[in-house]
């Protein structure tokens, strides 16, 4: 194709999205009128928020309407521009969707320095599924040391972050996730000091003899059965941060509720969130889990796909739990290679802020992480020789998926 291809909402999904579900079509490549930024999307991030924006029914966004171009944050390179605060070969960020190109008067696109951290970080653990774990697990968990905290997709974008930042926190990580080699991932290279596989049928059981003491703190991300569970075994004023409810997303009848019984006996608080309540924690965001980052106390995952069209396939995919860690969609390569500059070098722009996932509001995370540490480190921190790649067990070729695992 040498238009813009772009994927489109083609009708709306019954129960889990399906391939028809979604359609490949082409435009041309915008051009730049005056003021405006077209760039080329590098990468896509694919998120479970995007299943309730293909339904009818309002959520934190209006629905998409059929035909529109799927939503989703981006990384993208400048190309041409007619606005002087943009020049070709800038890297932005911004909520172009899935489609190869983007364009607009610039102010909702946001600089990124590729010379600090791998661009996609700005998507998952310096961007919002590393600010949301942050906020929901500290706000709302307050997790305490030598408390039992429970993370469920664990392995995930969110979850993976949530765990590693309990344990930092000095607490006993048990982590839930969908298979014994994601189980393994976690307790082998995240630190959890348990992990349990809500898929086996002594899932339960399982569960409570990994909690021996109860559980102080459950970071649900997923609701459902796995909620009903760790209901079974929440201790006296256990908190439960409601992250998210990804085994709901695809209900077509309201499913039955868990028996809330514990809360009111075990006087549990259990409270949902939206991480754009919390952009006022940016900065501790930044400043605390930037010096892990930069300790290599946090690591992170990469699940990638390449292609555009690879991308409905692939969201698929989040729903069977297919994807170690982030997942990210590689439109089109990385034109501007990070190399191994000192962090601060080339400090970002004061307005270098990616933009949100539910692209209302911004959140300096990705940009600001980098600003925090160049004011607070002496000692010069280059991101890249002590990152190393290697291919998951976990990732799935048949998909076009691998995963790359990057640990400082
Ligand atoms: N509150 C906020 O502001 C906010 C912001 C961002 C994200 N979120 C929410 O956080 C959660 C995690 O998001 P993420 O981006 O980090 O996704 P993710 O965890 O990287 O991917 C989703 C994972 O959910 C698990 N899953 C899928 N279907 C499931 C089901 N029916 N039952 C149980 N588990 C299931 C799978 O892991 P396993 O198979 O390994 O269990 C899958 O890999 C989502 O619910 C999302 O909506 C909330």
């Amino acid at each position: 194709m040498s238009g813009n291809q772009q994927v489109l909402l083609r009708r709306r999904p019954t129960g889990a999205p399906t391939m028809g579900d979604f359609t490949i079509a082409e435009s041309l490549i915008p051009t730049a009128g005056n003021g405006e930024v077209i760039r080329r999307t590098i990468y896509l991030s694919l998120d479970p928020y995007m299943r309730t924006r293909m339904s009818e029914v309002p959520s934190y966004a209006p629905p998409l309407a059929i035909g529109d171009v799927m939503v989703g944050q981006t990384v993208s390179e400048v190309i041409a521009s007619g606005n002087p605060s943009f020049a070709a070969g800038d890297i932005v960020s911004s909520f172009d969707g899935w489609q190869q190109y983007g364009v607009s008067n610039g102010e909702d696109l946001r600089k990124l320095d590729p010379n600090v951290a791998p661009v996609s970080t700005s998507l998952g653990i310096l961007g919002t599924p590393g600010l949301t774990a942050y906020v929901g697990l500290l706000e709302i968990g307050k997790p305490r040391p030598g408390e039992t905290v429970v993370v469920s997709a664990a392995a995930g974008a969110v979850g993976s972050v949530a765990g590693q930042i309990a344990r930092l926190k000095g607490c006993r990580v048990v982590g839930i996730a969908g298979s014994p080699e994601k189980c393994r991932l976690l307790v082998n290279e995240l630190g959890f000091s348990a992990a349990v596989n809500r898929r086996a049928s002594d899932f339960q059981s399982r569960l409570r003899a990994e909690c021996p003491d109860g559980v102080d703190v459950y970071f649900d991300n997923v609701g459902g059965s796995v909620l009903s569970a760790v209901l079974r075994l929440v201790n006296q004023g256990a908190r439960i941060p409601i992250c998210g409810m990804i085994s709901q997303y695809n209900a077509t009848t309201t499913a039955p509720g868990p028996n809330l019984g514990q809360l009111l006996v075990r006087r549990v608080r259990m409270e949902g969130f939206n991480v754009n309540d919390y952009l006022n924690r940016c900065d501790d965001f930044v400043s605390e889990c930037g010096a892990w980052v930069r300790k290599g106390e946090l690591r992170y995952r990469e699940h990638i796909v390449d292609g555009l069209e690879a991308a409905p396939r692939a969201f698929i995919g989040l729903f069977d739990g297919e994807n170690v860690g982030k997942l990210l969609v590689r439109v089109s390569p990385v034109a501007n290679q990070r190399t191994s500059r000192r962090l601060g070098t080339r400090p970002p722009a004061a307005s270098a802020m990616a933009p949100e996932v539910q692209g209302s509001s911004t959140c300096g995370a990705w940009a600001a992480i980098v600003s925090h540490l160049e004011r607070l480190s002496s000692v010069p921190f280059d991101v890249s020789p002590q990152m190393r790649t290697t291919e998951s067990v976990a990732s799935a070729p048949e998909r076009g998926g691998r995963t790359i695992l990057r640990l400082p």
